[in-house]
């Protein structure tokens, strides 16, 4: 977390509203492996990191809410009551979503000022949308005293992405951002909404974040078809999701689904498994089948699920041709954001280097190398 953009925010919210805010760090995420496995009641493996949302908020004695986003600049007044999603609302769907969702519980949330800033690129697929969610989610039950627990508040937050942004999102991000645990990652089973935390130490090797700063449009349609498919293929099986199937049940329908579909839910069924695979490679300090599961994980999101872009394939493939690289794969929901990569710790500098030349000749843009660290969930700040 950082310290300056907690000042930042503190300061902003006091200058505007002259009064102490409750101060409240909510964090992105990465994905160590399990795309797409969330809303098939499958197994993820992501971590919460040190960067996020940093948010300020105290009541207000108004009749109107105000939420000001730093950042850009942006401030959004609304009414409590009921408010409905905007069009092209951008974040501010993220928070009357929440607010109406606390409603439809019941809850009662009063008027309220807020100043919020984040340090995660939007759109990279670090879920900065689950972190501001979990920000206010997190925030007003605090300040309202709305009694919800942790895994309460991350319904919310998912309720809020599905009916005030569009997306038929799962549960990793809000899970992730929610309940992280420092220097861990989370091996989440998404059906029993429960993890196991997992000690996090490649030896000499670490992670690197590339992002392609590639954004499509259409990524959350392309998102919901996806997961129509998966729930289709489900129905014709007679199961509750695609994590109960197997690639003999499949073969089963083959008749009635399309190619297209019968390689999708194979992707699911396959990463579904590679979680598992890895968690027991991290539990066996296999560092180099924790690689391999990368790589192949990416080769199904690519060519199966076909949610990866040329600029993603690119940068796996790069990753490839370097030794030094033990796995790559694009992560998040696809169509852009971040590959992350497992490289050996002194390669680090020098590879950063010769991606963000190759990237440059290769696109004319450029992409963005960093590193993260794993950390803890939702919090308040003190
Ligand atoms: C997005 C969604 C998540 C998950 C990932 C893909 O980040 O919000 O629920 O489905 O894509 O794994």
């Amino acid at each position: 977390m950082s310290k300056k953009l907690v000042k930042e925010v503190k300061g902003s919210f006091k200058e505007q509203f002259k009064t102490k805010p409750l101060m409240v760090f909510s964090p992105g995420r990465i994905n160590l492996i399990g795309e797409h496995t969330d809303y098939n009641d499958g197994f993820a493996f992501p971590a919460a990191i040190n960067k996020g949302i940093v948010l300020a908020i105290s009541k207000s004695e108004l009749s109107v809410s105000k939420a000001y986003a730093l950042n850009n600049e942006e401030l959004c007044e609304f009414n409590i009551e009921n408010p409905k999603p905007l069009e092209d609302g951008g974040w501010r769907n993220y928070v009357l979503g929440v607010v109406a969702e606390l409603q439809k519980l019941g809850k009662e949330v009063g008027n309220f000022n807020s100043v919020f800033a984040g340090n995660i690129p939007v759109g990279a697929g670090l879920s900065s949308s689950a972190a501001l969610e979990n920000s206010f989610a997190f925030a007003l039950n605090k300040l309202f005293e709305l009694g919800l627990t942790k895994n309460e508040m991350i319904l919310i937050s998912q309720k809020a992405e599905h009916n005030y942004a569009g997306v038929k999102c799962g549960i990793m991000d809000q899970y992730a951002s929610m309940f992280g645990v420092k220097k861990s990652a989370l091996l989440l089973d998404c059906r029993t909404v429960e993890s196991q935390p997992y000690k996090i130490d490649f030896k000499e090797y670490k992670l690197m974040l590339i992002n392609s700063n590639v954004k499509h449009d259409l990524s959350e349609s392309a998102y919901n078809e996806r997961r129509e498919v998966c729930e289709k293929v489900s129905r014709l099986l007679q199961i509750d999701a695609l994590r109960d199937a197997s690639k003999e049940d499949l073969d089963k329908i083959k008749e009635e689904i399309t190619e297209e579909e019968f390689q999708k839910a194979l992707y699911v069924i396959q990463e579904n498994k590679r979680v598992k695979l890895f968690s027991e490679a991290i539990q066996e300090n296999d560092i180099n089948t924790l690689g391999k599961l990368l790589y192949q994980s990416h080769e199904g999101l690519s060519t199966k699920y076909k949610v990866s872009c040329e600029e993603l394939d690119f940068l796996v493939d790069s990753a490839k041709e370097n030794s030094n690289i033990l796995g790559a794969r694009m992560m998040g929901g696809g169509f852009g954001g971040c590959t992350i990569n497992l490289i050996l710790k002194r390669d680090f500098k020098r590879f950063e280097k010769e991606v963000l030349d190759s990237f440059q000749k290769k696109f004319g843009k450029s992409c963005a190398v960093f590193k993260v660290k794993l950390s803890k969930g939702t919090r308040i700040v003190p």
